[in-house]
Order: C-alpha cells, then sequence, then structure tokens
C-alpha cells in the first residue's frame, strides 16, 4: 500500500527515533536484533562506565555480551575499532563465531572483508578478535573498546605488554573485562579488589552444605544484591541457573571447590597451592594480596596509566 507524504513522514521520523534510542542503548539494540538481554546483561551493556568487570557464572551469558557490544560499537560509531582478545585460541573462535551470528541480524552491517579474526565493514568500523597473548594485538592502535573474555585466564603480563599499550593516549576507550575466577591472583582478581571499576558479580542462588553436598537456597535476591551493593558490587542470581538438579549435577561432577568458583563466583584458592590466602590474611592484618612485589607493582602501573589517562 502506498503511503501518503504525510504517513511517509510519520514513517520516517519513527525510523529515526528508533536508531536514536538503539543507538544510546545497545540493550535494545540487542533486544531489536532477537536477542532479550537479561536484565543484568541490559545494565551492563547500556553502562557508559569506561571500566567495567564482569564475575559471572559458567554458562551465564558472558561471552553473549561479548558478541553484542562490538556490534553495537561498530554500527553506531563509524570507523571505530572494537578488540576482543580471549584467554586461548578456542574461546576467540567461539567469540569470532557469536559476533559473526549477531553481525548477520543486522541489516545496516555490511560486512566488506571478513577472516577468522577480523571482520571488517562497509562504514568503516572493524572487530578484531584474538587469542591473548603479548604481541596479538600489536600494532592496532586506539581501540574504542576493549573485551577480555574469561579475563582471568589471561596470563598478566599480556595485560602490561599486550593491552596497556592500546590504552596509552586513549583515554576514551571502553575496557570490559568478564570472566569466572581463577584462583586468587592476577589482574582479574585484583581488579576485583579495587573499587575503580564498576563490578557486576552473577551468581548460581545456591549455597553449598559441605557435611552433605547438598545445595540449598542463598540468601533471598534482595537481600543478596543489598549486602552486595554495600561493598560496591552489582549483584544478581544468575536466571540461568535456578535449576536444582542440575546445578547438584554440576556440583557432584566438579566438586565443591571447583562449584564454588565456576558457579559461585569465589575466588578460591588454586589447587595445590601450600597456603590458604586467609591464613596469611590473618597474620598479616588482612594485607597480603598472594602476590610477589614485582607483579604487585607492573599491576599498580597498569591500573594507574587506565584511570589516570
Ligand atoms: N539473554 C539471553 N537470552 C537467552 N539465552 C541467552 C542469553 N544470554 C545468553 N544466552 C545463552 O546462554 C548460553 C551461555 O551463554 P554464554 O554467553 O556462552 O555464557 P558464558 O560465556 O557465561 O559461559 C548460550 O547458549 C547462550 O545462547
Ligand atoms: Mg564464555
Amino acid at each position: 500500500m502506498k503511503m501518503t507524504p504525510s504517513q511517509e513522514i510519520l514513517h520516517l521520523s519513527l525510523l529515526m527515533q528508533e536508531e536514536l534510542l538503539q543507538r544510546m542503548s545497545p540493550a535494545r539494540y540487542a533486544a531489536k536484533m532477537g536477542l532479550e538481554p537479561y536484565p543484568w546483561q541490559s545494565h551492563l551493556m547500556d553502562s557508559r562506565k569506561k571500566r567495567k568487570l564482569v564475575n559471572g557464572a559458567r554458562q551465564g551469558g558472558k561471552s553473549t555480551t561479548v558478541a553484542v557490544l562490538p556490534a553495537w560499537m561498530a554500527h553506531f560509531k563509524p570507523g571505530s575499532l572494537s578488540i576482543v582478545a580471549a584467554a586461548v585460541e578456542k574461546q576467540a573462535w567461539e567469540d569470532m563465531n557469536k559476533i559473526k551470528a549477531f553481525v548477520s541480524k543486522d541489516p545496516c552491517l555490511i560486512v566488506k572483508r571478513a577472516s577468522d579474526e577480523l571482520l571488517e565493514f562497509e562504514n568503516g568500523s572493524r572487530i578484531l578478535v584474538v587469542p591473548a597473548t603479548e604481541r596479538s594485538a600489536r600494532g592496532w592502535s586506539a581501540p574504542a573498546l576493549i573485551l577480555l573474555d574469561e579475563a582471568s585466564r589471561i596470563p598478566d603480563p599480556v595485560y602490561t605488554s599486550g593491552i596497556r599499550p592500546m590504552l596509552t593516549h586513549n583515554p576514551l576507550c571502553e575496557v570490559l573485562a568478564i570472566s569466572t575466577p581463577n584462583g586468587r591472583e592476577g589482574f582479574f582478581a585484583r581488579a576485583w579488589e579495587s573499587d575503580r571499576w564498576e563490578k557486576y558479580e552473577v551468581r548460581a542462588p545456591w549455597d553449598i552444605v559441605e557435611t552433605t553436598w547438598e545445595l540449598v537456597p542463598a540468601l533471598p535476591e534482595r537481600e543478596f544484591v543489598a549486602e552486595r551493593l554495600r561493598r560496591g558490587i552489582l549483584g544478581s542470581y544468575s536466571p540461568r541457573h535456578k535449576l536444582l538438579a542440575e546445578q547438584t549435577e554440576n556440583l557432584l561432577e566438579m566438586g565443591a571447590r571447583m562449584y564454588r568458583q565456576e558457579y559461585l563466583c569465589e575466588f578460591v584458592e588454586t589447587e595445590g597451592a601450600a597456603f590458604r590466602y586467609s591464613d596469611i590474611d590473618a597474620m598479616m592484618g588482612n594485607q597480603v594480596e598472594g602476590l610477589d612485589t614485582d607483579t604487585t607493582a607492573v599491576l599498580d602501573e597498569l591500573e594507574a596509566l587506565v584511570f589516570d589517562e
């Protein structure tokens, strides 16, 4: 049916309004592309804080967020570069597949060139997806967005010599590090203790009864959220981990220590550690982080650079 001129104007203005809303809200953009984000994903996607950390349960929807944000950036910031650095090659490959699948839903993102590592669009935007090594992102300057997937598994030297150069003189760059915990050492664990990041914790809504290896409901969500807020953390229970039978199976399969790490998002000690960090904390009046002095100095320097630019 042919539209009258005034209908055409109305139609166009509605389209422009929708485009504007999506420009302001990556979560709305995701929904329009067919992915209805969970509340925590929405909050994270729409937050314009420059430094964000997500400590989230396995299979909670972390990498899905990693697919949406570079696509949004490519669409709404023509000519921009987004870099996704994943802890291992397989993860990078999976992230790239997720990004390609998501991008294919956006008719405005016309792919000019595609490889296993790089997507280049007609509007000049690029998305680079690489395994995080000291050299992987070298030569790429001034990204608008850096996403670190399974960030706790990225070795510290990669942060200092691979990520840091991309932040030098690039104050507008957004950094999002997303992960399950992996012991209590390294950049991710340390950043979790810092109040300079916007922090999200997305865990399964259960607690373990150690004596019987049973799962029982954790604190009611409102109390959990309030408790975390007091510590400067945006907490939520993962909507994907509500089934008791499924979670009990995970617990029995992986054991309590791993379940605490992978689903309850706890920074548990690395297996085989000769000491407990909590014991050392107690001995030292809560000062020790379990990092040697060199690493501590390097990470302080990195944090200073990230935040003081
Ligand atoms: N908002 C959502 N709605 C429905 N399914 C989702 C959503 N976010 C993630 N998923 C699904 O959850 C599963 C795990 O997601 P993924 O992002 O790979 O988790 P993680 O990286 O935390 O392990 C995938 O099957 C993904 O499609
Ligand atoms: Mg993932």
